[in-house]
């Protein structure tokens, strides 16, 4: 057993040192100094991003019978968001300091004086968290629009379109990964909390009398994907109900799943009962549920929300390790940017280095694939260690003799011999199972 010498100090200093030093994360806009909290995905980070979006829409649409996509505009119709709720209700109490004018959340701080200059704190007023811009050339109040703050209420203004399409029947549901925008008061804590994040959202419509049954399937549904898809420990995961006080204005239940972030308990993902506000509120006109036998009605909604920015962090903070010699991502190899890395033993072997790159061509078939001759066969281990590469494959003077690659193991750092014809369905085997 190797020693674990994690620990929370400065851990999430160290991630995002990794992030940016490694290629996973870097600051938006950097040679312009950054802008607000705004962050790239660079070469790792976009395959580790899509990856977990991969895997949700196959779990929770191509699996499923009862769940349809769609991908709908980023920019709707103001009308929606009135309908909505998001004009009158969509906000967060600011609270500015008289003095530094710094601007802070006022649920988020319980001093009586600004926690920066410790200056006098003026009145909380509440602040509307939609991102607005001009639609068209003309930029008067009939031209501004909002980029949308969840994708949410697209699955609810196309439900007729969809269940036209579809021919579904309740219980069903309309699942959407894409961008949303909030004008968050104080973005932070690296991608936790952004103006600019991705979300994976589906809205499970349902007859009212079976709204608990199956916010509990989603329960379930949510548990498994964190524990057996993400590799999330159980014991950092949390369940909070939300008090009824605290509840969003459309919701009668809703239950928060926090993660043991290093800079705290946070949330992580959200599942809600929506009862039928948003369908009764965008179809005031016509009842758009019909089912044989019964007066139209309007289905109720049972939300199950995913931040997919949030997603990737839980993933890094819950795989990140240092070990004696080494950090290691212990990423589940679903997950991992790269499934294998190929190493010629030395750079300086012709014969090695072409029958590395004719094992690391056949590779590219099937997986994400590193190819890397630099330095010792050491460092190039801990290498693809600290992006969580689950396996490497080392072509030395055996391989020319007979055929057989080293394959050594992220986790165990166990080494074994395998056939260059056997080694796709080798890798395959150990990632997917089958
Ligand atoms: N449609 C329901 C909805 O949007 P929410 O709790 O406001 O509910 C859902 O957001 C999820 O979106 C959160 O659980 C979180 O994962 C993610 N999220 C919300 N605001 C975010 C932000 N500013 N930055 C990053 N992720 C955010």
């Amino acid at each position: 057993m190797k020693k674990e010498v994690n620990n929370k100090n400065n851990l999430m200093d160290k991630i995002i040192s990794l992030c940016k030093r490694r290629g996973f994360v870097f600051a938006g806009s950097e040679i312009y100094g950054g802008l607000a909290n705004s962050w790239d995905y660079g070469p790792l980070g976009v395959e580790l991003k899509n990856n977990i979006k991969q895997l949700w829409w196959k779990q929770f649409v191509q699996m499923r019978d009862d769940v349809v996509g769609i991908d709908a505009a980023l920019i709707m119709n103001p009308k929606v968001w009135e309908s909505s709720g998001h004009i009158s209700t969509f906000s967060d109490p600011l609270i500015e300091c008289k003095k530094c004018k710094k601007r802070f959340r006022a649920d988020q701080i319980d001093l009586k004086n600004c926690p920066e200059c410790k200056g006098e704190l003026g009145e909380s007023r509440q602040f509307n968290l939609m991102l607005k811009t001009f639609l068209g050339p003309i930029e008067d109040k009939d031209s501004i629009v909002y980029f949308r703050p969840e994708t949410a209420q697209a699955m609810f203004v196309d439900f007729k379109n969809v269940l036209e399409t579809s021919r579904k029947k309740l219980p069903f549901g309309i699942a959407q990964i894409g961008k949303a925008f909030r004008n968050e008061i104080t973005p932070g804590n690296f991608i936790f909390r952004t103006r600019e994040f991705e979300q994976m959202e589906i809205e499970y419509f349902i007859k009212e009398e079976n709204w608990q049954e199956v916010f509990k399937h989603w329960q379930k549904e949510m548990q498994s994907w964190m524990i057996d898809v993400l590799g999330l420990k159980q014991g950092s995961i949390h369940e909070l109900d939300v008090p009824s006080s605290e509840l969003a204005h459309y919701s009668k239940k809703t239950i928060d799943f926090e993660y043991d972030f290093p800079f705290g308990k946070k949330e992580l993902y959200g599942l809600a009962y929506r009862t039928d506000f948003d369908l009764r509120n965008h179809f005031k006109d016509e009842v758009p549920y019909k089912e044989e036998g019964v007066e139209p009605f309007y289905p109720h909604v049972i939300e199950p929300t995913f931040g997919v920015d949030r997603s990737v962090l839980a993933v890094l903070c819950g795989a990140y390790q240092e070990e004696d010699e080494r950090i290691v991502l212990k990423l589940k190899p679903q997950l991992a940017p790269y499934k294998v890395a190929v190493f010629p033993l030395l750079k300086n072997k012709p014969e090695l280095v072409a029958k590395a790159k004719e094992v690391y061509d056949n590779l590219k078939k099937d997986f994400m694939v590193a190819f890397d001759d630099r330095g010792n066969i050491g460092k190039r281990y801990y290498s693809q260690d600290e992006i969580g590469t689950p396996y490497c494959v080392t072509v030395d003077f055996d391989t020319l003799e007979n055929n057989e690659v080293t394959v050594r193991d992220r986790d165990t750092t166990q080494q074994e011999k395998i056939k260059v014809s056997e080694l796709n369905n080798y890798i395959k085997e150990k990632i997917y199972g089958n």
